[in-house]
């Protein structure tokens, strides 16, 4: 299905989930119809659950930042934008869009407590072998009143067929990216930030269904061009696929 125009051909084939994938995809970051397309749709949505800063220097800190797709959705909004990864290529690239990039490791963050007003951790726990530790470092991160926002995939049947069977199948998500043994099931998530003083409420996202499939059809139509308008992220009853999450830390 995949064009050879868009098509990433890394010359080894990695685990599900194995970190080096992002180095090996590093050229793929910033293609708007590139196999990360889904992260940029995902990212303006979560940018829209931040609010605009109430205090100069606000910090943001976004765990899992990639190459800092959420950047360009948080322009005007007065953050300092901090981004902590594992990948340093993807970091590289972060900084590159104004991102004041931190290697590190998501189960360990190297700031210190209450630091940030807003914590954002977008399509991140579902690749986290252990997510309780991310979620507590995030939890730990925020200073009293500041705002969790986060994406993620449930772990449930049906988040394994559309999320991997399926959606791996379409030219917007990486062959292989996924381990669905680590998905994140939604009630064990709000309960475990409720353990670290965020009331997480939750609500299931898809891609709008019309706009999806009119941006696959023009993308293999026009295999290497643009695909045009980006697919919005609308909100969904279910949480049984992508959900989003978002909680303010007790005082
Ligand atoms: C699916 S990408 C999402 C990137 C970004 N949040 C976005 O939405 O564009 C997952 C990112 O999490 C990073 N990552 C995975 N495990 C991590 C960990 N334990 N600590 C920090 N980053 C991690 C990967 O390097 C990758 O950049």
């Amino acid at each position: 299905m995949r064009d050879a125009a868009a098509a990433p051909t890394p010359d080894r084939v990695l685990p599900p989930n194995d970190p080096r994938q992002y180095d090996d995809l590093a050229g793929e970051w910033w293609r708007p119809d590139g196999v990360f397309a889904m992260l940029h749709w995902l990212a303006e949505a979560r940018a829209a659950l931040v609010p605009p800063a109430d205090r100069p220097g606000a910090l943001l800190v976004d765990l899992g930042c990639g190459a800092g797709l959420l950047a360009p959705h948080l322009v005007g909004k007065g953050y300092r934008h901090v981004g902590v990864d594992l990948t340093r290529s993807a970091l590289v690239q972060a900084a590159a869009h104004g991102v004041t990039a931190v290697n590190g490791d998501a189960t360990a963050v190297p700031l210190v407590d209450g630091c940030a007003d807003v914590v954002a951790a977008g399509e991140l726990l579902e690749h986290v072998p252990d997510w309780r530790r991310a979620v507590a470092e995030a939890c730990r991160l925020l200073r009293p009143g500041g705002l969790l926002v986060l994406d993620t995939l449930n772990d449930t049947a049906v988040s394994r067929v559309v999320a991997v069977h399926l959606g791996e199948r379409l030219p917007t998500v990486p062959r292989g990216i996924h381990d669905p043994r680590l998905f994140v099931d939604a009630r064990a998530l709000v309960a475990e930030c409720a353990r670290h003083g965020v009331e997480l409420r939750l609500r299931g996202v898809r891609p709008e269904v019309r706009g999806l499939l009119g941006w696959l059809v023009r993308r293999m139509r026009n295999a290497g061009a643009p695909a045009g308008r980006a697919p919005r992220i609308v909100p969904t009853r279910s949480t049984a696929v992508l959900y989003q999450g978002w909680g303010v830390r007790k005082g």
